[in-house]
C-alpha cells in the first residue's frame, strides 16, 4: 500500500491517506508531549516500541472480539488501518488510584479500586480536554446514547483482557486512555493507540513505574522503561 498525502500531524503521530479511501497510514514519532503540549521532548524509540506493541494489543484484543482499526503492520514505525471518523473523547479506564484522580480527589496513588472506573474527556486541545459525562456527549452530539453505551461495554471489556495480559507480564495496569471512532459502515471500534504513552503501567512487584510517567515527571530511564516494557511484550505475544 502506498503512502499518498499527509492528511493530519498529532503530537505523537502522522496519518497519510492510501489509494483505498477507506485505509489511512499511521506513523508513529519519537517526540513525547505532556500537560497539552506545554512540555516537549523525544523518546529515542518510541515510535517504533508504541507502533509494535499497540498492533500486538490490538490484534490480541481483535482474537477476543473486540473490533479495532489495525490492518497490517507495515514497517518498524508504519502501520496500515481503517479510516474512522473520530468519537472526540478520551475514555479513560482505572483500576489503580494515579494521576488526575488522585489529585482531584485527594487521594494518594496505588489504592486498588473494587471496581474499575470510566470517565470521559472532550478532545479538544483548546479547551484543554475537559472532563464531561455521558449526557454533556451528548448534549454537545460528540456520541448517541447507543453509541456511549457501545464505548462503555467496549472498555469496560478490553479493561479485562488487557488486565490480565499485564498481569502475565508482572505487570499492574493502573489505567489507560482509549478513543473509539465510525468506521464506514457507521460502526463503533477502537482506534488510535494502546502504548506507554497512553496507559499507566506499574511493575507488579516494585511498583515502578514503565510509562510515560517517567517523561511527564521528570523520573529518569525513559527509554530504558519503554524497552523495558516492550521485551516483556515480546516475550509474552506474537509481535
Ligand atoms: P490522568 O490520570 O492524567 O487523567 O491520565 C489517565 C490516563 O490517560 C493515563 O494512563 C495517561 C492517559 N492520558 C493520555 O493518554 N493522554 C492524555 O492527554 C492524558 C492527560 C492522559
Amino acid at each position: 500500500m502506498e503512502k499518498g498525502i499527509q492528511l493530519y500531524e498529532g503530537k505523537a503521530k502522522k496519518v497519510f491517506a492510501t489509494e483505498d479511501p477507506d485505509l489511512l497510514i499511521v506513523s508513529y514519532k519519537d517526540d513525547a508531549t505532556a500537560f497539552n503540549g506545554l512540555k516537549k521532548g523525544t523518546i529515542e524509540g518510541k515510535g517504533v516500541i508504541n507502533n509494535t506493541m499497540s498492533n500486538a494489543l490490538m490484534k490480541l484484543l481483535e482474537e477476543k472480539g473486540i473490533p479495532t482499526h489495525f490492518v497490517e503492520q507495515l514497517s518498524e514505525r508504519e502501520t496500515l488501518v481503517k479510516r474512522v471518523s473520530i468519537v472526540p473523547l478520551e475514555v479513560i479506564v482505572r483500576n489503580i488510584s494515579a494521576g488526575s484522580f488522585a489529585k482531584n480527589y485527594g487521594v494518594e496513588e496505588g489504592i486498588v479500586f473494587e471496581e474499575p472506573t470510566i470517565e470521559f474527556s472532550y478532545k479538544n486541545d483548546a479547551l484543554g480536554d475537559p472532563l464531561l459525562n455521558g449526557y454533556h456527549a451528548m448534549a454537545l452530539g460528540l456520541a448517541s446514547k447507543k453509541e456511549l453505551e457501545t464505548i462503555r461495554d467496549l472498555s469496560f471489556r478490553i479493561n479485562g483482557i488487557l488486565r490480565e495480559f499485564w498481569a502475565s507480564c508482572g505487570v499492574d495496569l493502573v489505567d489507560f486512555k482509549l478513543e473509539f471512532g465510525r468506521d464506514h459502515g457507521g460502526d463503533i471500534i477502537l482506534a488510535d493507540e494502546i502504548s506507554p504513552d497512553t496507559s499507566r503501567l506499574w511493575d507488579h512487584g516494585t511498583k515502578t513505574k514503565l510509562d510515560k510517567d517517567r517523561f511527564r515527571r521528570d523520573l529518569g530511564g525513559v527509554e530504558e522503561a519503554y524497552a523495558e516494557i516492550m521485551a516483556r511484550v515480546q516475550r509474552n505475544l506474537e509481535v
